[in-house]
């Protein structure tokens, strides 16, 4: 099965990929996880990536493409995909079509995370991340059990540099004006199941309902 996840910033796109990545097998593709990887290589391309990213803004079209594009590509379709982050513009969704179309695996559905302004901005603020194995955490609602320790790999948990009240506040008008849009896409596509969970749930319950309407599609 091939699903998008959609959902504004700090809405629980990564979390409960990871959940359901581990109860389903599927593999998780975060775009946000892929590009700050590149943004801790150095590299040329990272440097570019870091500028929109700490910025709040998104990363052009044509870049998140190319690098998304490969990603998916190299994923056995046998296994199943999350996509987390992934389209986030018209034509990123307009692209994602044309990759999956070549792979002759379209998608299955798409489920949309909601969450309300506030419940973002107090979740991303308390956010703290694995720079090594990418689990996510947050001070008050999911601390990790040795302070700003991983339970997982035991790294020292980190700040994301976008995770700020003032950027978080340019995240999420990015989300409203770019990404909203998208949304509008799927829906008018006809015969694509578009799901929506309500994410200012407590984190099990959001997952009981996301695999519930999953599981209603088949094919999990
Ligand atoms: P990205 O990393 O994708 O960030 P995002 O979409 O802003 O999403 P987040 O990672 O902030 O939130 P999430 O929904 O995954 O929430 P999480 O589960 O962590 O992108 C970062 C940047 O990269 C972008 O701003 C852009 O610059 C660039 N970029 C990436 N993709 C791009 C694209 N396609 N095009 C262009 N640019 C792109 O949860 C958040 C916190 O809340 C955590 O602390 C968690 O523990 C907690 N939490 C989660 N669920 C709950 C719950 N139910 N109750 C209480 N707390 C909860």
């Amino acid at each position: 099965m091939r699903i998008v996840l959609m959902g504004p910033p700090g809405s629980g796109k990564g979390t409960q990929a990871k959940r359901l990545a581990d109860r389903y097998g599927m593999k998780h593709l975060s775009s946000g996880d892929i590009f700050r990887a590149e943004k801790s290589s150095g590299s040329e391309l990272g440097k570019a990536l870091a500028k929109y990213m700490d910025a709040g803004q998104l990363v052009p079209d044509d870049v998140v493409v190319e690098i998304m594009a490969k990603a998916i590509t190299a994923v056995d379709s046998k296994q199943g995909l999350l996509l987390d982050g992934f389209p986030r513009t018209v034509a990123q969704a307009k692209a994602l079509d044309e990759t999956l179309a070549k792979a002759r695996s379209p998608l299955d559905g798409v489920a949309e995370i909601t969450a309300d302004d506030s419940a973002i901005v107090r979740r991303i603020v308390g956010r703290r991340s694995c720079p090594q194995c990418n689990k996510v955490y947050h001070t008050e609602f999911m601390p990790p059990r040795k302070d700003m320790q991983c339970d997982a790999c035991g790294a020292k948990l980190v700040q994301r540099a976008d995770d700020t009240e003032p950027v978080v506040e340019r995240r999420l008008a990015a989300y409203h004006q770019q990404t909203e849009p998208v949304m509008g896409y799927y829906r008018g596509r006809g015969g694509l199941p578009v799901l929506t969970i309500d994410g200012n749930q407590d984190v099990k319950d959001v997952t009981a309902d996301l695999t519930g309407a999953l599981e209603s599609l088949g094919n999990v």
